[in-house]
């Protein structure tokens, strides 16, 4: 069992990855800054894992702190051997993740992604740990060729957002080749992260009016919002409406639990894998669905289609069941139960819970 950092821990993806690697066994210190999300989710987390206030203190630390503060970064690290609790690995979840708001902000999504990554892998090597999973994205291929899309497809982002996503997967690129033998690296593409853990004790609580499809979904069912606009019934699909791949984001964070285990084991590489099911649904298709687990309409409408989506984006994940044996376990219908359970629970998400 491993000593982890976990930066970004709070958010969505990260608090259901901190559950599952604490219910593998793994300590965890988190550091987040809290400005997407809120520390609730880590105490959700941490009665989840059925962690009592004096194995929570142990097995769960909580650090409020910025990835770019690199003296504090430094304290972290040294703070921690000195305890005879070294770290042995980090997953790198913090970062800025809204398309829309990286056109708007190139400068903050620059520097929180790409100076933030920097300053993390710069304390890393001064404090000898040099094991990483990163969270990358399927946003990398942009406007991808072929679907299923492999990993050795051409690298195209088309936001501020893909850019500096594929700057970090660059600056580790070039890391682990001038340290042969030291950097042990996973970077993890995630294709679209929904869904929640099954108890509804946590999930995806965006901020203002969310922008991608389950969110917005959920809370027309729940009632807070009126009716979703489908962007574009004039794709080249089966039913005219965009297709992706939904990953159960306990699906996802198994796969960070499988990615840091083959890291810890074998000798230093750099792995880059897909992390999607390898089946594409149309929005009508997840509409549909959601209606079912919900037992809610969705009222939409079918609007233009929006700028900078591609028509179809499934993963090829063949290379992530070879070399991690992982694979997604969930289906649509289970993403969308436990995404309707999280809703109805918690219909101001966080924010009206206390
Ligand atoms: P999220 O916003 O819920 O979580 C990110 C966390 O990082 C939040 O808790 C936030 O407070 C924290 N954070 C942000 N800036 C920080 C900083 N400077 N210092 C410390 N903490 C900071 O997002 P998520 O959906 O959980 O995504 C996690 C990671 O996965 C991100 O890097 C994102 O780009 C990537 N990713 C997400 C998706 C997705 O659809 N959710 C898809 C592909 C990749
Ligand atoms: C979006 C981002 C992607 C990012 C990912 C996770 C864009 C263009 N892409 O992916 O870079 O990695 O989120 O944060 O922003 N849809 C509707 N109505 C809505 C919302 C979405 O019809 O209100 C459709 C979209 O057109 C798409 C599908 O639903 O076909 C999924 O959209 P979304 O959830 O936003 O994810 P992506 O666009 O795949």
């Amino acid at each position: 069992m491993a000593r982890l950092l976990i930066t970004g821990g709070a958010g969505f993806i990260g608090s259901h990855t901190c559950l599952v690697l604490l219910q593998a066994g793994h300590d965890l210190l988190v550091l987040d800054n809290f400005s997407n999300s809120t520390p609730l989710a880590l105490e959700r987390v941490s009665a989840l894992a059925k962690l009592d206030v004096q194995s929570s203190q142990a097995r769960l630390q909580v650090r409020r702190g910025d990835i770019r503060d690199r003296a504090g970064l430094d304290d972290l690290f040294s703070t921690a051997a000195s305890a005879g609790a070294a770290i042995d690995a980090v997953v790198h979840f913090a970062g800025l993740k809204a398309v829309g708001e990286s056109v708007r902000e190139p400068l903050r999504y620059w520097d929180v992604n790409l100076t933030g990554s920097r300053c993390l892998l710069d304390a890393m090597n001064a404090h000898g740990c040099r094991t990483l999973v990163f969270s990358s994205s399927a946003t990398l291929y942009g406007y991808p060729k072929d679907v299923p899309i492999p990993e050795t497809a051409s690298i195209q982002p088309i936001n501020p957002y893909g850019h500096s996503k594929a700057a970090v997967e660059q600056l580790l690129h070039d890391l682990a080749a001038s340290a042969p033998n030291q950097w042990r690296i996973a970077c993890l593409r995630y294709f679209n992260p929904v869904g929640a853990h099954p108890s509804g004790k946590i999930g995806e609580d965006p901020l203002g009016t969310p922008n991608n499809l389950f969110p917005f979904m959920s809370q027309v069912a729940v009632g807070r919002r009126k009716s979703l606009q489908v962007f574009g019934g004039d794709w080249p699909t089966s039913d005219g409406t965009g297709v992706r791949d939904y990953i159960h984001v306990i699906d996802l964070a198994e796969g960070h639990s499988a990615a840091l285990n083959c890291l810890l084991a074998e000798p230093a590489q750099l792995l880059t894998l897909n992390l999607g099911s390898g089946q594409g649904a149309s929005v009508l298709e997840v509409v549909h669905a959601f209606e079912r687990a919900s037992g809610r309409q969705v009222p939409y409408e079918v609007v233009a289609r929006r700028d900078g989506d591609a028509a179809i984006t499934v993963a090829d994940p063949a290379m992530a069941l070879q070399r991690l044996g992982w694979k997604t376990q969930r289906g649509l219908d289970d993403i969308c139960r436990d995404g309707w359970t999280w809703q109805a629970a918690n219909p101001a998400g966080y924010s009206d819970q206390g």
